[in-house]
């Protein structure tokens, strides 16, 4: 899992791949199951008993076995005060998840003052795992044992690139449609392959930015360190590296500075900061 001279997260990287397999137990259990519970959360987006059981089952085994660090997690929120925090969205995906589209996956993540430094992809109905640890490199496979490097593509140019987004919703909400259409026109082509795998394929180097404008820490924290090691760039909207901003734009790198002058202006509230907006006429 790990190389020579690397980071040494070899423990807590085994461990997350523990959870993870016990998370794909219980999704591939409830996965188009007749009696699966559907409920309504307060933002009227869906939750599963599959979400919750998730969450609970690798809370149990955190609490047993890294009894002292704090997990941030979408379905109980924040619990516990640590440097180490692990970051948990227990299915993202859940609207393909209960419409019976195998496109969804467990995440988990660590991180350990503020920097992501291991990450956990498992979407178990496509038989793919991604998972990075910092200085390690991105990797994907159907297993630990045959796993291939995951590397970001060369495009340079907008006009070679594949852009892939989650959903138009949230740039109408904050008024910035306009902008993303403009990033759009410019690209080779556009599609909405969603949630986390928007971002695995730009890890894999199938996709060259991918863009969202309001998400939440545990849909990024896992996606952020695989898209840094296979060698891409992961920041908020804003430019800021990370998964802190509540918004994400992930590129091969080349193509990053391109596309935050479309995006770029979207503060962490969805306001327009008061810096003036570069317009697409300044991207070469
Ligand atoms: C959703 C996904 C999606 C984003 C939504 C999230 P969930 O997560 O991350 O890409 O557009 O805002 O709620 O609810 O399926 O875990
Ligand atoms: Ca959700
Ligand atoms: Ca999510
Ligand atoms: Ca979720």
């Amino acid at each position: 899992i790990t190389g020579p001279g690397s980071h040494d997260h070899t423990d807590d990287l085994r461990l997350a791949h523990v959870l993870a397999d016990d998370a794909d137990s219980i999704t591939q259990a409830r996965f188009k199951s007749l009696d699966l519970h559907v409920m309504s959360k307060p933002d009227l987006t869906p939750v599963t008993d599959a979400d919750k059981a998730v969450e609970e089952g690798i809370r149990r085994t955190l609490s047993r076995v890294r009894s002292r660090d704090a997990v941030v997690g979408e379905e109980q929120g924040s619990t516990g005060h640590s440097q180490r925090r692990w970051i948990v969205d227990p299915i993202d995906g859940t609207k393909n998840f209960v419409r019976g589209v195998p496109v969804w996956a467990t995440l988990i993540a660590l991180a350990v003052d503020d920097e992501v430094v291991l990450g956990v992809v498992s979407a178990p109905q496509l038989q793919r795992r991604w998972w990075a640890s910092v200085g390690n490199g991105a990797w994907t496979g159907r297993s630990l044992l045959k796993a291939t490097k995951c590397e970001v593509s060369d495009v340079r140019r907008l006009e070679d690139a594949s852009l892939s987004y989650s959903s138009l919703g949230g740039w109408d909400e904050r008024d910035r449609l306009d902008d993303f259409v403009s990033l759009s026109r410019r690209c080779w082509r556009t599609r909405a392959y969603g949630d986390f795998w928007s971002y695995m394929l730009l890890a894999e180097g199938a996709v060259d930015i991918a863009a969202e404008p309001e998400l939440e820490l545990y849909d990024m924290a896992a996606l952020d360190v695989i898209v840094r090691e296979a060698g891409g760039r992961f920041t908020s909207l804003d430019g800021t590296d990370g998964p802190w901003g509540g918004n994400a734009l992930a590129s091969n790198g080349h193509l990053h500075d391109a596309a935050l002058s479309f995006l770029g202006s979207l503060g962490d509230d969805g306001s327009d900061p008061d810096v003036p907006r570069r317009g697409p006429g300044s991207v070469s």
